[in-house]
C-alpha cells in the first residue's frame, strides 16, 4: 500500500466532535477517560496527502477572501469525478454548492414540497432526514425498509406505492448508498422505486454522500444516472465522507429543475471556505488512487468485524454492509433497548456507539459502530465490546 491507514493519529485538541469529551460525557455519563469514540461518522485517518498538500499551497497564498468557484470550470470537475467512478455524466450547468448534504437536505425539501405535504423516507435512516421534513412544515411518510433477517434489509415497494399514491405526497428522501443499514441500491431496485414515485407525481432527493465508499467489487448507481437530467431528480453528493473533510462543509447538488435552481441561487447561494475549495479540487482530480486503497482497507475492517463476531458474539446479528463504513449491528431477544446497549457499550466496553433509536423508527434493538479506523485501535474496541456483550450474545 502506497498510503498509511495503520498509524493511529492523536485527534486530542484538534476540536474533533468524535472525540470531544464534553460531548461524549453528556451522552454517556458511565464512559471512562480512555473511551473509544466510534460513533460519529467521519474516519480517524488523515486526508490524502495531494488534498493536503493542496490546502497547504493554498494557505500559502496568504489571503483568505470571500470565494467563489468559476463555473463551469469547477462543475466539470465534479462531474469528471461521477463519470470516472461511476459512468454519470450530469450537466455541469445543474450544479449548485452548500455548506453541506443536511443543509442541502434542508434546502431542497423547503424548495421542492410546500408546508403540509408529504415526504417519504425510507427508515431507519439518518435522522436529519425526519428533521428536514419537520423544518420545512411537511409531513413525515414513513416506509420502512423491510428487515429480512440476517441483516439485509430491502425497499417494501407495495407500502412505497400504497404511500406514494396519496396525491399529498409529494416528494421522497433516498438515502443511497443507504445509512445506517449499509445497502447500495440495485439498478433494478432503483428504477423499480423511481418508477412508483414519478407514477405518483413524486419527486426524489437523493442523498449520495456514501456514494464512493462501497465495497470493492459492489457498484453504485447514480439513480440520476438512470434518468439523465430528470429535473425531478435532485443528487447531493460531496467529497466529504470521501476523504473525510467534512469540518470543512462543502457539498454539492446536482439539480436540473431550472426554477429550483434559480431559487437556490437567488436565497441559498453559498460562498465556500477557500481552504475547501482547494481540498475539492485536489481530491477530485488525484484521488482516485488513495480512495481505492481505504476501499480495500475498510473493506477489511468491516470483514473482520464479521470474523469476530461470529467467533464471540454469534447471536449478534451483522452482515458485512454493501457501502458505507458503518457496521450495523443487532441484539434481537435481548430484551435491551437501545439507550441500554448504549449504557453497556459505555460501562462495560468504554466505547462510545450510535443506537439504532437515532434512525427515526424501527432501529430499536441495533447498534451503529463506525469501522473506519485504524485496525489495531478496531481490534482493541472489538476484543471490549464482545467481552461487554457476551453476557448478551456470547455463543
Ligand atoms: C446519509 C447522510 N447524509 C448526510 C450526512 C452529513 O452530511 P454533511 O456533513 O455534509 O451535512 C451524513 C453523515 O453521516 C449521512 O450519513
Amino acid at each position: 500500500m502506497a498510503y498509511d491507514f495503520d498509524t493511529v493519529l492523536c485527534r486530542t485538541g484538534t476540536d474533533s466532535v468524535k472525540y470531544s469529551p464534553s460531548i461524549a460525557r453528556r451522552m454517556q455519563p458511565l464512559l471512562p477517560d480512555d473511551f473509544i469514540p466510534l460513533w460519529i461518522a467521519d474516519m480517524d485517518f488523515a486526508c490524502p496527502p495531494e488534498v493536503l498538500a493542496a490546502m497547504h499551497a493554498r494557505l500559502d497564498r496568504g489571503i483568505l477572501g470571500y470565494s467563489a468557484v468559476e463555473m463551469p470550470e469547477y462543475g466539470a470537475l465534479v462531474s469528471g469525478w461521477m463519470r470516472r467512478r461511476f459512468g454519470w455524466d450530469p450537466d455541469p450547468g445543474s450544479l449548485v454548492l452548500s455548506a453541506g448534504v443536511v443543509q442541502a437536505l434542508e434546502t431542497l425539501v423547503s424548495l421542492l414540497a410546500k408546508p403540509g405535504e408529504g415526504v417519504i423516507l425510507q427508515p431507519p435512516v439518518y435522522g436529519p432526514f425526519l428533521r428536514s421534513i419537520l423544518r420545512a412544515g411537511c409531513r413525515p411518510v414513513e416506509s420502512p425498509l423491510r428487515d429480512e433477517g440476517g441483516g439485509r434489509y430491502a425497499m417494501d415497494f407495495d407500502d412505497l406505492e400504497r404511500k406514494a399514491a396519496d396525491p399529498s405526497t409529494t416528494l421522497l428522501l433516498l438515502c443511497s448508498p443507504h445509512n445506517p443499514v449499509g445497502r447500495v441500491w440495485r439498478e433494478e431496485e432503483l428504477r423499480r422505486m423511481a418508477r412508483i414515485c414519478f407514477d405518483h407525481g413524486v419527486r426524489i432527493v437523493s442523498d449520495e454522500i456514501h456514494a464512493d465508499l462501497t465495497r470493492l467489487g459492489v457498484r453504485h448507481v447514480p439513480l440520476a444516472s438512470l434518468f439523465p437530467d430528470d429535473p425531478r431528480i435532485a443528487t447531493c453528493t460531496a467529497p466529504s465522507k470521501t476523504f473525510n473533510l467534512a469540518g470543512n462543509a462543502l457539498a454539492h447538488v446536482h439539480l436540473p429543475d431550472s426554477d429550483a435552481r434559480a431559487a437556490w441561487e437567488c436565497d441559498h447561494a453559498h460562498h465556500p471556505n477557500p481552504l475547501s475549495i482547494a481540498a475539492v479540487r485536489a481530491a477530485y482530480a488525484q484521488g482516485d488512487a488513495w480512495l481505492d486503497e481505504l476501499r480495500a482497507y475498510l473493506d477489511g475492517n468491516l470483514a473482520r468485524i464479521g470474523t469476530v463476531l461470529a467467533e464471540r458474539l454469534p447471536r449478534a446479528v451483522y452482515r458485512v454492509p454493501e457501502g458505507t463504513y458503518l457496521a450495523w449491528i443487532g441484539f434481537p431477544g435481548t430484551g435491551l433497548a437501545g439507550p441500554e446497549l448504549l449504557a453497556v457499550a459505555a460501562r462495560d466496553a468504554g466505547l462510545l456507539l450510535d443506537c439504532g433509536e437515532r434512525y427515526v423508527s424501527h432501529g430499536e434493538g441495533w447498534l451503529r459502530l463506525n469501522a473506519a479506523c485504524p485496525r489495531s485501535l478496531l481490534d482493541a474496541a472489538l476484543d471490549r465490546f464482545c467481552r461487554a456483550f457476551a453476557p448478551y450474545a456470547g455463543g
